[in-house]
């Protein structure tokens, strides 16, 4: 497992997170058990948000009440959570910010985050009150680092303008099949090419440029929640043909590939996984530790459908 020496935490994170969004109705033993298997297989990173598990807190509730991290180890794990969605709006005030917090803390019956993340964009922030909460969330010790999701660079430095705390992460959709952060860059000043559309403004070179890490949820999905791609050869014979070969070259699954496809990515972004299948865990971890070549990452990348104009 590759490691990232990572700003304001105490220890390198894990290349490979493990997202805790699809646990709600997984009993204490299967929790601890994914968790364990995260752990003995290098994964020492775990994404929560106020949001998943349908009821607030739900999933960061059960992660909590199963044990899932005894507080002996509690300080060789790095804990994050997301704020700022709501039922019908999305809220970066002072007041929620600070709210969801403590209520996160007491889900997860731990005293502090190492970070948290402004999970979608609030185009009625006030930055100013964004700073105020971090600074009082830092000086309580309540969270050691912070991030965003799913922001451009603007929506980023808007923030930046105001905060007295860097901005560490971005976490935002990434996999083989949906890849726009990194597709259009490559058919850039191409007319006429969808591929060619700057969705995000330039996230991924702004992530370079500023040490911002990205960190890619839903890196199976083909699209939106619209299912996986791994072993879906009615939608990618190519690309699972190539999983398969490479995967076989490696020691390693096509599950395992797809996460070294986002790994070998030279900007260091971090793979979140959603998976409650220990043994995906293990598939996906033994990937995060392989290094693709350039010709391997190209053709996956052309299998998925993207262009090299
Ligand atoms: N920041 C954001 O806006 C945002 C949005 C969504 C998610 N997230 C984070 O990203 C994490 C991952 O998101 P995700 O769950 O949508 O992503 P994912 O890892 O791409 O998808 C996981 C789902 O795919 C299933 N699956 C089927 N075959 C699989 C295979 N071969 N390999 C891996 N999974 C397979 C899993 O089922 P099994 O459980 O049966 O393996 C699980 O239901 C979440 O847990 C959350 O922490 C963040």
């Amino acid at each position: 497992m590759k490691t990232l020496d990572l700003p304001n935490l105490a220890q390198p994170a894990s290349t490979v997170i493990l997202g805790l969004m699809r646990i709600a109705d997984l009993d204490d033993e299967q929790i601890r058990t994914l968790v364990r298997t995260a752990i003995d297989h290098g994964i020492n990173t775990f994404d929560h948000a106020d949001i998943y598990g349908g009821e607030r807190h739900r999933c960061e509730e059960r992660f909590g009440e199963a044990g899932a991290i005894s507080p002996a180890e509690r300080e060789s794990v790095i804990i994050q959570s997301k704020v700022g969605i709501r039922p019908g709006m999305f809220d970066f005030s002072r007041e929620h910010i600070l709210r969801t917090v403590d209520e996160s803390l007491a889900a997860l019956r731990t005293d502090y985050l190492d970070t948290l993340l402004l999970h979608r964009p609030d185009t009625l922030v006030e930055p100013d009150e964004v700073a105020a909460a971090f600074d009082e969330l830092k000086a309580a010790g309540k969270v050691r680092s912070f991030g965003v999701s799913n922001h451009t660079p603007l929506q980023i430095e808007v923030l930046k303008r105001s905060l007295n705390v860097s901005l560490d992460y971005n976490q935002v959709q990434l996999s083989i099949t949906h890849a726009p952060i990194i597709a259009s860059g490559i058919a850039a000043n191409m007319v006429k090419l969808d591929q060619s559309i700057d969705r995000d403004n330039g996230m991924l070179d702004y992530a370079r440029l500023n040490d911002i890490t990205l960190q890619a949820w839903s890196p199976f999905q083909k699209g939106f929640f619209d299912g996986v791609f791994v072993g879906d050869r009615d939608d990618y014979p190519e690309l699972n043909d190539a999983l398969d070969e490479i995967a076989a070259a490696h020691g390693i699954t096509p599950t395992g590939v797809a996460v070294a496809w986002i790994s070998r990515h030279p900007a260091g972004i971090q793979t979140v996984l959603g998976t409650t299948n220990p043994q995906r865990v293990i598939d996906s971890a033994a990937g995060g530790g392989v290094e693709l070549s350039r010709e391997e990452w190209y053709r996956l990348f052309t299998a998925a459908g993207h262009i090299l104009p």
